[in-house]
Protein backbone atom coordinates (compact mmCIF):
# COMPACT_ATOMS: atom_id res chain seq x y z
CA UNK A 1 0.00 0.00 0.00
CA UNK A 2 1.35 3.53 -0.50
CA UNK A 3 1.31 5.53 2.31
CA UNK A 4 1.27 8.20 1.37
CA UNK A 5 -2.40 7.44 0.10
CA UNK A 6 -3.30 7.79 3.98
CA UNK A 7 -4.18 10.92 5.19
CA UNK A 8 -1.12 11.94 7.58
CA UNK A 9 -1.76 11.26 11.61
CA UNK A 10 -1.10 14.75 12.76
CA UNK A 11 -3.74 16.35 10.29
CA UNK A 12 -7.44 16.36 11.60
CA UNK A 13 -10.06 14.71 8.67
CA UNK A 14 -13.02 16.95 10.60
CA UNK A 15 -10.24 20.55 10.32
CA UNK A 16 -9.37 19.74 6.50
CA UNK A 17 -10.43 22.34 4.06
CA UNK A 18 -13.00 21.37 2.08
CA UNK A 19 -11.86 23.20 -1.19
CA UNK A 20 -8.23 24.12 -2.01
CA UNK A 21 -6.88 26.48 -4.72
CA UNK A 22 -3.93 27.05 -6.48
CA UNK A 23 -1.68 29.11 -8.13
CA UNK A 24 0.71 26.62 -9.81
CA UNK A 25 3.87 29.14 -10.28
CA UNK A 26 7.36 28.47 -10.75
CA UNK A 27 7.47 26.03 -13.74
CA UNK A 28 9.79 28.06 -15.86
CA UNK A 29 12.37 29.03 -12.63
CA UNK A 30 12.40 24.93 -12.51
CA UNK A 31 13.36 24.29 -15.85
CA UNK A 32 16.35 26.73 -16.11
CA UNK A 33 17.50 25.38 -13.09
CA UNK A 34 17.84 22.19 -14.80
CA UNK A 35 19.08 23.77 -18.02
CA UNK A 36 15.81 22.72 -19.22
CA UNK A 37 13.61 24.04 -21.80
CA UNK A 38 10.46 26.01 -20.06
CA UNK A 39 8.09 23.61 -21.62
CA UNK A 40 10.08 20.52 -19.59
CA UNK A 41 8.62 22.86 -16.06
CA UNK A 42 4.78 22.88 -17.34
CA UNK A 43 5.31 19.16 -18.80
CA UNK A 44 6.27 18.14 -14.97
CA UNK A 45 4.30 20.69 -13.41
CA UNK A 46 0.69 19.09 -15.48
CA UNK A 47 2.19 16.01 -13.64
CA UNK A 48 2.38 17.23 -9.84
CA UNK A 49 -1.49 18.70 -10.45
CA UNK A 50 -2.68 15.13 -11.06
CA UNK A 51 -0.66 13.74 -8.16
CA UNK A 52 -1.95 16.40 -6.14
CA UNK A 53 -5.73 15.70 -7.41
CA UNK A 54 -5.06 12.35 -6.12
CA UNK A 55 -3.85 13.47 -3.24
CA UNK A 56 -7.03 15.25 -2.28
CA UNK A 57 -9.00 12.75 -3.10
CA UNK A 58 -7.11 10.54 -0.89
CA UNK A 59 -7.20 12.02 2.22
CA UNK A 60 -10.88 13.68 1.58
CA UNK A 61 -10.73 16.91 -0.02
CA UNK A 62 -13.79 17.77 -1.10
CA UNK A 63 -12.94 20.42 -4.06
CA UNK A 64 -9.64 21.38 -6.01
CA UNK A 65 -9.05 24.50 -8.06
CA UNK A 66 -6.25 25.08 -10.56
CA UNK A 67 -5.29 28.55 -12.25
CA UNK A 68 -3.75 27.01 -15.96
CA UNK A 69 -3.82 29.95 -18.43
CA UNK A 70 -4.96 33.51 -16.86
CA UNK A 71 -6.38 36.01 -19.68
CA UNK A 72 -2.60 37.77 -19.49
CA UNK A 73 -1.00 34.10 -19.85
CA UNK A 74 -1.92 35.56 -24.18
CA UNK A 75 1.49 37.70 -23.69
CA UNK A 76 3.73 34.78 -23.59
CA UNK A 77 6.05 33.73 -26.70
CA UNK A 78 3.40 31.68 -28.65
CA UNK A 79 5.50 29.00 -28.76
CA UNK A 80 4.64 28.67 -25.12
CA UNK A 81 1.38 29.26 -25.28
CA UNK A 82 0.79 26.74 -28.13
CA UNK A 83 2.82 24.08 -26.07
CA UNK A 84 0.40 24.74 -23.23
CA UNK A 85 -2.63 24.59 -24.58
CA UNK A 86 -1.61 21.17 -26.64
CA UNK A 87 -0.69 19.87 -23.15
CA UNK A 88 -3.74 20.97 -21.63
CA UNK A 89 -5.78 18.82 -24.63
CA UNK A 90 -3.11 15.69 -24.80
CA UNK A 91 -3.59 15.72 -20.84
CA UNK A 92 -7.19 15.82 -21.29
CA UNK A 93 -7.53 13.13 -23.67
CA UNK A 94 -5.43 10.99 -21.91
CA UNK A 95 -6.53 11.39 -18.24
CA UNK A 96 -10.29 11.40 -19.00
CA UNK A 97 -10.95 7.51 -18.67
CA UNK A 98 -8.75 7.33 -15.22
CA UNK A 99 -10.44 10.59 -13.66
CA UNK A 100 -13.78 9.39 -14.83
CA UNK A 101 -13.04 6.15 -13.60
CA UNK A 102 -11.80 7.69 -9.84
CA UNK A 103 -15.17 10.01 -9.89
CA UNK A 104 -13.72 13.24 -10.49
CA UNK A 105 -15.88 15.78 -11.73
CA UNK A 106 -14.09 18.05 -13.80
CA UNK A 107 -14.95 21.79 -14.69
CA UNK A 108 -13.82 24.67 -16.83
CA UNK A 109 -13.78 28.12 -15.40
CA UNK A 110 -12.93 31.33 -17.68
CA UNK A 111 -13.93 32.36 -21.27
CA UNK A 112 -13.55 29.41 -22.83
CA UNK A 113 -14.58 30.89 -26.29
CA UNK A 114 -11.33 31.92 -27.21
CA UNK A 115 -9.99 28.56 -27.03
CA UNK A 116 -9.02 26.18 -30.68
CA UNK A 117 -12.44 24.61 -31.05
CA UNK A 118 -10.71 20.97 -31.09
CA UNK A 119 -9.79 22.10 -27.01
CA UNK A 120 -13.14 22.98 -26.30
CA UNK A 121 -14.60 19.81 -27.88
CA UNK A 122 -12.58 17.56 -25.33
CA UNK A 123 -13.22 20.24 -22.72
CA UNK A 124 -16.98 20.21 -23.45
CA UNK A 125 -16.81 15.95 -23.60
CA UNK A 126 -14.83 16.08 -19.84
CA UNK A 127 -17.56 18.04 -18.31
CA UNK A 128 -20.52 15.95 -19.85
CA UNK A 129 -18.65 13.27 -18.98
CA UNK A 130 -18.06 13.65 -15.51
CA UNK A 131 -21.23 15.73 -14.72
CA UNK A 132 -22.68 13.38 -12.01
CA UNK A 133 -19.40 12.09 -10.27
CA UNK A 134 -19.48 12.83 -6.76
CA UNK A 135 -15.90 11.90 -5.36
CA UNK A 136 -14.04 15.44 -5.90
CA UNK A 137 -14.18 18.55 -8.02
CA UNK A 138 -11.75 19.53 -10.34
CA UNK A 139 -12.43 23.14 -11.47
CA UNK A 140 -9.42 23.99 -13.93
CA UNK A 141 -9.30 28.20 -14.30
CA UNK A 142 -8.21 28.17 -18.10
CA UNK A 143 -8.62 31.64 -19.78
CA UNK A 144 -9.44 33.33 -16.08
CA UNK A 145 -9.31 36.57 -15.19
CA UNK A 146 -10.84 37.35 -12.35
CA UNK A 147 -12.05 41.13 -12.91
CA UNK A 148 -13.43 40.11 -16.39
CA UNK A 149 -15.63 37.57 -14.15
CA UNK A 150 -17.03 39.87 -11.47
CA UNK A 151 -17.92 42.18 -14.84
CA UNK A 152 -19.56 39.40 -16.53
CA UNK A 153 -21.58 38.37 -13.34
CA UNK A 154 -22.36 42.00 -13.01
CA UNK A 155 -23.51 42.56 -16.38
CA UNK A 156 -25.52 39.36 -16.04
CA UNK A 157 -27.19 40.51 -13.10
CA UNK A 158 -28.08 44.19 -14.78
CA UNK A 159 -29.68 42.74 -17.12
CA UNK A 160 -32.21 41.32 -15.14
CA UNK A 161 -33.03 44.85 -13.53
CA UNK A 162 -33.15 46.42 -16.92
CA UNK A 163 -35.74 43.38 -18.05
CA UNK A 164 -37.55 44.18 -15.29
CA UNK A 165 -37.22 41.07 -13.53
CA UNK A 166 -35.37 42.23 -10.50
CA UNK A 167 -34.88 45.64 -8.51
CA UNK A 168 -31.56 47.16 -7.51
CA UNK A 169 -32.25 46.85 -3.87
CA UNK A 170 -32.70 43.21 -4.10
CA UNK A 171 -29.52 42.65 -5.90
CA UNK A 172 -26.87 40.69 -2.92
CA UNK A 173 -23.90 39.01 -2.62
CA UNK A 174 -25.20 35.60 -3.00
CA UNK A 175 -27.01 36.37 -6.36
CA UNK A 176 -23.26 37.86 -7.75
CA UNK A 177 -21.48 34.22 -6.51
CA UNK A 178 -24.10 32.50 -8.25
CA UNK A 179 -23.40 34.39 -11.30
CA UNK A 180 -19.41 33.69 -11.29
CA UNK A 181 -18.30 30.49 -13.03
CA UNK A 182 -17.23 29.09 -10.14
CA UNK A 183 -20.93 29.19 -8.57
CA UNK A 184 -20.31 26.65 -5.86
CA UNK A 185 -18.42 26.88 -2.23
CA UNK A 186 -15.24 29.52 -1.91
CA UNK A 187 -11.94 27.95 -1.43
CA UNK A 188 -10.74 27.61 2.48
CA UNK A 189 -7.04 27.43 1.38
CA UNK A 190 -4.96 28.90 -1.32
CA UNK A 191 -1.55 27.98 -2.32
CA UNK A 192 0.94 29.88 -4.25
CA UNK A 193 4.28 28.36 -4.80
CA UNK A 194 7.82 29.56 -6.16
CA UNK A 195 7.73 32.55 -3.33
CA UNK A 196 5.57 35.28 -5.32
CA UNK A 197 2.87 36.91 -2.55
CA UNK A 198 0.26 37.94 -4.73
CA UNK A 199 -3.24 37.22 -6.56
CA UNK A 200 -2.80 38.11 -10.19
CA UNK A 201 -6.09 38.04 -11.12
CA UNK A 202 -6.97 34.88 -9.38
CA UNK A 203 -10.64 34.18 -7.64
CA UNK A 204 -10.37 38.32 -6.12
CA UNK A 205 -14.36 37.59 -4.80
CA UNK A 206 -14.01 34.20 -3.83
CA UNK A 207 -10.99 34.20 -1.63
CA UNK A 208 -12.69 36.76 0.87
CA UNK A 209 -11.92 34.71 3.38
CA UNK A 210 -9.47 32.25 2.55
CA UNK A 211 -6.32 30.91 4.21
CA UNK A 212 -3.45 31.90 2.26
CA UNK A 213 -0.26 29.75 2.19
CA UNK A 214 3.15 30.93 -0.06
CA UNK A 215 5.87 28.89 -0.10
CA UNK A 216 8.94 28.97 -1.85
CA UNK A 217 9.01 25.68 -3.68
CA UNK A 218 8.46 25.63 -6.97
CA UNK A 219 5.26 23.80 -8.46
CA UNK A 220 7.19 20.96 -10.30
CA UNK A 221 8.36 20.27 -6.57
CA UNK A 222 4.82 20.62 -4.82
CA UNK A 223 4.83 17.16 -3.44
CA UNK A 224 2.43 15.18 -0.83
CA UNK A 225 5.45 16.79 1.90
CA UNK A 226 5.11 19.82 0.75
CA UNK A 227 0.96 19.83 0.71
CA UNK A 228 1.37 18.15 4.23
CA UNK A 229 3.32 21.06 5.56
CA UNK A 230 0.34 23.58 3.84
CA UNK A 231 -2.15 21.50 5.68
CA UNK A 232 -0.55 21.82 8.79
CA UNK A 233 -0.34 25.61 8.84
CA UNK A 234 -3.43 25.83 7.70
CA UNK A 235 -5.15 23.77 10.67
CA UNK A 236 -3.16 25.95 13.04
CA UNK A 237 -4.41 29.15 11.94
CA UNK A 238 -7.96 30.67 13.63
CA UNK A 239 -10.64 30.76 11.46
CA UNK A 240 -12.65 33.75 12.80
CA UNK A 241 -14.67 35.31 9.46
CA UNK A 242 -14.83 38.61 10.93
CA UNK A 243 -16.16 37.40 14.54
CA UNK A 244 -14.46 37.79 17.66
CA UNK A 245 -11.88 35.29 18.82
CA UNK A 246 -13.71 34.03 21.54
CA UNK A 247 -17.45 33.97 19.90
CA UNK A 248 -16.29 31.76 17.39
CA UNK A 249 -17.89 27.83 17.47
CA UNK A 250 -16.99 24.97 15.58
CA UNK A 251 -18.13 21.79 15.93
CA UNK A 252 -17.82 20.33 19.50
CA UNK A 253 -15.61 17.48 18.50
CA UNK A 254 -14.16 19.31 16.20
CA UNK A 255 -13.00 22.45 18.57
CA UNK A 256 -12.01 19.74 21.36
CA UNK A 257 -9.82 17.85 19.19
CA UNK A 258 -8.30 21.13 17.18
CA UNK A 259 -7.12 22.20 21.06
CA UNK A 260 -5.70 18.39 21.34
CA UNK A 261 -3.76 19.02 18.44
CA UNK A 262 -2.66 22.97 19.38
CA UNK A 263 -1.43 21.52 22.34
CA UNK A 264 0.55 18.54 21.08
CA UNK A 265 2.04 20.97 18.62
CA UNK A 266 3.22 23.30 21.89
CA UNK A 267 4.63 20.16 23.22
CA UNK A 268 6.80 18.84 20.72
CA UNK A 269 8.24 22.46 20.24
CA UNK A 270 8.67 22.79 23.74
CA UNK A 271 10.58 19.26 23.61
CA UNK A 272 12.69 19.70 20.31
C1 LIG B 1 3.21 29.47 -14.13
O1 LIG B 1 4.60 29.21 -14.01
C2 LIG B 1 2.54 28.33 -14.77
C3 LIG B 1 1.68 28.40 -15.82
C4 LIG B 1 1.29 29.67 -16.46
C5 LIG B 1 1.09 27.17 -16.42
C6 LIG B 1 0.52 26.21 -15.43
C7 LIG B 1 0.07 24.99 -16.13
C8 LIG B 1 0.37 23.72 -15.75
C9 LIG B 1 1.11 23.37 -14.52
C10 LIG B 1 -0.16 22.59 -16.54
C11 LIG B 1 -1.49 22.16 -15.96
C12 LIG B 1 -2.15 21.15 -16.81
C13 LIG B 1 -3.51 20.96 -16.88
C14 LIG B 1 -4.02 19.85 -17.69
C15 LIG B 1 -4.49 21.84 -16.25
P1 LIG B 1 5.62 30.15 -14.82
O2 LIG B 1 5.79 29.58 -16.18
O3 LIG B 1 5.13 31.55 -14.79
O4 LIG B 1 6.94 29.98 -13.97
P2 LIG B 1 8.07 31.10 -13.79
O5 LIG B 1 7.44 32.20 -12.98
O6 LIG B 1 9.15 30.37 -13.03
O7 LIG B 1 8.51 31.54 -15.16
Amino acid sequence: MNLSAVLPADLLPQCLPQHVAVIMDGNGRWANQRRLPRIAGHRQGAKVLKDLLRCCKDWGIGALTAYAFSTENWRRPTSEVDFLMMLFEKMLRKELTEMHREGVRIRFLGDLSALSPSLQREIDRAMQETAHNTAIEFNVAMNYGSRSEIVYACQQVAKKVEQGDLSADAISEEMISQHLYTAGRDPDLLIRTSGEQRLSNFLLWQLAYTEMYFTDALWPDFDRDEFHRALQVFQGRDRRFGNAKDAVTIAEPAAEQHIAVKTAALIAQLIA
